[in-house]
């Protein structure tokens, strides 16, 4: 990816359907997706969150993307332009809002790579048996040390990567690792769905029942919307800017939609069922897990096989490769954002970012362990920025963009900027989820998720 210096311009409709999804496709689709649609009511857990990427983020991604490849500047710098006159200091905070999430997100972000690159070394060091021990993760997370060291190697492996100026080799090696980790997880999941008793989890994964909604799937829904799709985080301007204009907007965000969308279903399916098949009377607390879940589920399925360990670790040296490819991505645009905004040289952008890499992430990774006490507004660290980042500033970042688009840009330039190259079929849903569905509902959500995180209402 070219995030930086001069603005370079993708070679066409595949390169930027893949730096887009090389940035979509990360944790947020093999860890997270699973956790929250195991814990938040399955069924029904993933027909809010179609329905959500169909129409929300569809809305958000043709706005992003449109409105980088117009102004040819990242967040910053695009709300400052078309934020002019009345309002301005609005549209700056919103600019700046896209822009920071990214400096939330990494640190955790890291934590979690951390601990996927303890598995890979557990799994090449002949541990199959070992990480599927009920009380391992439990054991390995609350243990500061270790989890700090994993935490630190991974941070330095993405710090270094920028340093070197090796990105593009990485994106490169990460175009053959992302059609292996689909075949990977089309095998597992074919492996984990047909276990027995795992029937009952894929049903639970695929049926929708409103027997297990609540106002929290919704509020989740949307975070992990926005996560997943790499929305309302500045991301998606800066790759519209790099966008050529014979490049079809409508066509190259539903690729990216439709591909990321798949692989959460992927790790939905290898993930979910293996809990009913697998942790005996500890089901209905498994699926609680959280964060946990796929540290927990995924060397169980690995044990039960008869190639375990090889299964163990090309499946997380894949899951560590799309963990860096997202964390470069998030770590060059915080960079990125101190160069252009702050005019600050790359290496001082770069140190910044990693200190605050290496402090925040500290935070959450000890918040298992020697910080376990502390807790903010009843989470844990890594739970709390990713609440922060997520049911918070997300949603604020992207009501202020529905904001500029309807007031400020017009949805009918947004419309001329998509025909430039190509049809503009959801027009209308464009619109009306634009202008009215959209802000509307993260309003409602916005406050909402705030009166529940504060115990005001219980949801
Ligand atoms: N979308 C990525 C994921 O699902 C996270 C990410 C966001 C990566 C923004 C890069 C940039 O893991």
């Amino acid at each position: 990816m070219n995030m930086n210096n001069q603005r370079s311009n993708f070679s066409g409709k595949l390169g930027f359907v893949l730096a887009a999804a090389g940035s979509a496709v990360g944790l947020g689709n093999i860890w997270r997706f699973p956790y929250l649609a195991a814990k938040y009511g399955g069924g029904i857990f993933l027909l809010i969150y179609l329905i959500l990427v169909a129409t929300f983020g569809y809305a958000m991604i043709v706005s992003e993307s449109a409105i980088g490849r117009m102004t040819q500047k990242s967040p910053v710098g695009a709300f400052n332009i078309l934020g002019k006159g009345k309002g301005h200091g609005f549209f700056c905070f919103g600019g700046w809002l896209n822009a920071i999430i990214p400096i939330i997100i990494v640190p955790y972000y890291s934590v979690i790579g951390g601990w996927v690159f303890k598995y890979l070394w557990e799994y090449l060091t002949g541990g199959v048996h070992r990480v599927a021990d009920d009380n391992f993760f439990a054991g390995f997370i609350s243990n500061s040390v270790s989890a700090e060291f994993w935490f630190i190697l991974f941070t330095l492996v993405t710090i270094g990567i920028i340093f070197a100026g090796v990105e593009n080799g990485i994106e490169r090696v990460s175009r053959i690792m992302m059609p292996l980790l689909v075949l990977l997880a089309v095998i597992v999941s074919i492996y984990s769905v047909t276990r027995p008793g795992a029937m009952e989890g894929v049903k639970y994964f695929l049926i929708p029942d409103f027997a297990h909604f609540s106002w929290m799937t919704i509020v989740t829904a949307m975070g992990q919307m926005f996560y997943s799709l790499s929305i309302a985080m500045g991301i998606l301007i800066t790759f519209g800017s790099y966008m050529k204009k014979e490049v079809s907007i409508e066509g190259s965000t539903s690729n990216v939609e439709i591909f990321d969308t798949a692989i959460a279903i992927l790790a939905g399916l290898m993930i979910i069922p293996a809990v009913f098949a697998f942790s005996g009377a500890d089901a209905a607390a498994n699926l609680k897990a959280g964060p946990s879940l796929m540290f927990i589920m995924i060397p169980k399925v690995f044990d039960s096989m008869g190639l375990g360990q090889f299964g163990g670790i090309v499946f997380f040296l894949l899951v560590l490769l799309a963990a860096i490819t997202s964390s470069i991505a998030l770590a060059e645009s915080a960079a990125s954002t101190f160069q252009d905004e702050l005019g600050w040289g790359r290496r001082k952008a770069t140190v910044v970012v990693a200190v605050i890499m290496l402090a925040l992430g500290s935070l959450s990774s000890l918040g298992f362990g020697v910080l376990g006490s502390i807790k903010i507004i009843g989470m844990d660290f890594l739970d709390f920025f990713d609440f922060l980042s997520n049911s918070i500033m997300m949603p604020i970042a992207a009501f202020a963009i529905c904001i500029l688009v309807v007031y400020k840009v017009g949805v009918d330039r947004i419309a001329e900027e998509v025909t430039v190259s190509g049809k503009f079929r959801r027009r209308k849903l464009y619109n009306f989820v634009i202008r009215y569905a959209a802000p509307l509902f993260i309003i409602i959500i916005l406050i909402s998720s705030i009166l529940n995180a504060f115990g005001i209402v219980k949801m």
